[in-house]
């Protein structure tokens, strides 16, 4: 461990861990000694996956928004710059990790701004709705993301011309505009998506007149976004089928809002203390968003207590068990939460399988797995319950893992954000030292990990 880069960070850490300040990860590479149980508490703040959209949504009201629990992680900032070249003030608020968003100077702003912000993230394609309500026009780079699949938004851009909006493919980018206005509409989307379903979610509520959406997306963080909304004067509702009504109202004001906690981040926190014997409390992470995840980490032979403040994820020791996932939209398991787990699964006694149903190429992680020793193969067909749209296109869409496996240590470069924090649970699990390279993704979604991985008790070095 590099004593000063320690000093540093652990001065930080603790106003890190106590009050969220950033901990910015200037190193990207780690190098880590693994077999250590990680033992400890850490906290997760409001999610990655709502708190962006939670702050697009702030260009919608005419007042200032407050927003609470914003984590410091890359994607945050990332849209903070794109609200500021639009002409939003975004200020730190009374407490640590509450934002101040104030939209009342919103101007457009030049395609070299908006390109230079919008870096790796694909939430820039969510701000066409407010804009166009705003403005009358806006302009949207070519989108980044995890490389996990082609990642479309023809459903986004369906939708938006579906409420009036005349969208037109640029060199660099689609120009916007709303000659006459945007009007409610009848939507049907062909896949529960999630963002197509925030894109009318945020177009629809100053739209004129009634929008229904069928086949709509209910994930909590879409849920957490209508309450958002709900605050603001918007007038929504979710019925038992999933079809979302909006009714368009004239004027928005600013929200105040503690946002949702981040599932995706404790369920990775979660999977590391099964992979490595341990047992982490994770503050503010509640059992409800979270049901189908702890019945498959108890399957697994994970245990956890359910607290006021937390949940308790630990290995009660014993052997772990083979389980069949099959990732699904919400109430199902979560896309993002099977690349942390399959680290526990390569230690299970028996055969795993997991079905990835949302993203077709969401498996480029295990290559490293497998090169550390685990025992992982990857199949073109739907193996699990239920075919689903990949099955006969050719995609490597299902893994079999066969355990138990001893990972030992290797050079790991980190592919994307959740099969990068899957890469630091196999170092952290393997016998031996590995180092753990392009680590700055996974600042993308992990606030402070670093800090995180010390209070936790993890041996590992930063480089570079
Ligand atoms: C959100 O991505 C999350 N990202 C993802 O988390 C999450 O995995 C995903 O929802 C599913 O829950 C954010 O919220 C920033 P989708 P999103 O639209 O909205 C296809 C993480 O690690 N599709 O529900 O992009 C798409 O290709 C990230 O935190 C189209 O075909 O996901 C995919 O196969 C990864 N056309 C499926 O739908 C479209 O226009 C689900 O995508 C849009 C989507």
């Amino acid at each position: 461990m590099n004593d000063a880069r320690l000093n540093d960070d652990a001065n930080e850490r603790g106003s890190a861990q106590n009050h969220g300040a950033s901990v910015g990860l200037t190193a990207d590479k780690i190098t880590i000694r693994g077999g250590i149980p990680l033992v400890g508490r850490i906290e997760v703040k409001g999610a990655k996956n709502l708190v962006t959209k939670a702050m697009v949504a702030a260009l919608l009201g005419e007042t200032p928004s407050v927003l609470k629990d914003v984590p410091n992680i890359s994607d945050v900032r990332i849209v903070r710059g794109l609200l500021e070249v639009h002409g939003v003030k975004v200020t730190e608020g009374a407490e640590p990790g509450d934002l101040i968003l104030d939209p009342v100077d919103v101007e457009s702003a030049h395609f070299a701004a908006i390109d230079a912000h919008a870096g790796s993230s694909r939430i820039p394609i969510l701000f066409c709705g407010p804009l166009l309500h705003r403005l009358g026009e806006a302009f949207i780079p070519d989108l980044g993301g995890c490389r996990i699949g082609d990642r479309p938004i023809d459903f986004h851009l369906e939708v938006l011309r579906k409420f009036g909006a005349v969208v037109e493919k640029q060199p660099n980018g689609i120009r916007m505009s709303a000659p006459n206005g945007l009007k409610g509409a009848k939507l049907e989307l062909p896949y529960p998506s999630v963002g197509a379903t925030e894109q009318v979610l945020l177009t629809a509520v100053r739209a004129d007149g009634l929008t229904e959406l069928k086949g709509a997306a209910i994930e909590p963080e879409i849920m957490d976004l209508i309450n958002i909304l709900q605050k603001m004067g918007a007038i929504i509702t979710v019925d038992t089928d999933r079809v979302i009504r909006i009714e368009g109202v004239e004027r928005l004001l600013g929200y105040n809002h503690r946002a949702l906690f981040d599932r995706n981040e404790a369920a990775s926190w979660a999977a590391a203390a099964l992979a490595t014997d341990g047992d982490i409390f994770v503050g503010g992470a509640r059992q409800p968003e979270m049901i189908t995840f702890l019945n498959v980490f108890r399957k697994v032979g994970g245990a956890f207590d359910i607290c006021d403040d937390g949940i308790r994820f630990y290995h009660p020791g014993g052997d772990l068990k083979p389980v069949i996932i099959e990732t699904d939209v919400h109430p199902g398991f979560m896309t993002d939460w099977q690349q942390p787990l399959v680290i526990a699964l390569t230690k299970a006694h028996g055969t795993s399988i997991v079905h990835e149903t949302v993203y077709e190429q969401r498996f480029g992680f295990v290559d490293a797995l497998v090169e550390m020793g685990a025992t992982i193969q990857i199949h073109k067909e739907c193996l699990g319950g239920h075919p689903c749209r990949f099955g006969q296109r050719n995609f490597n869409h299902s893994a079999v893992i066969t355990g138990p496996t001893q990972l030992h240590g290797a050079d790991i470069v980190v592919p994307d954000l959740r099969g990068g924090f899957s890469h630091l649970i196999a170092a952290l699990s393997a016998e031996g030292t590995s180092t753990v390279s392009n680590v700055g993704i996974i600042s993308r979604g992990y606030e402070n990990f670093i800090g995180k991985l010390r209070l936790l008790g993890a041996d590992f070095d930063l480089e570079g």
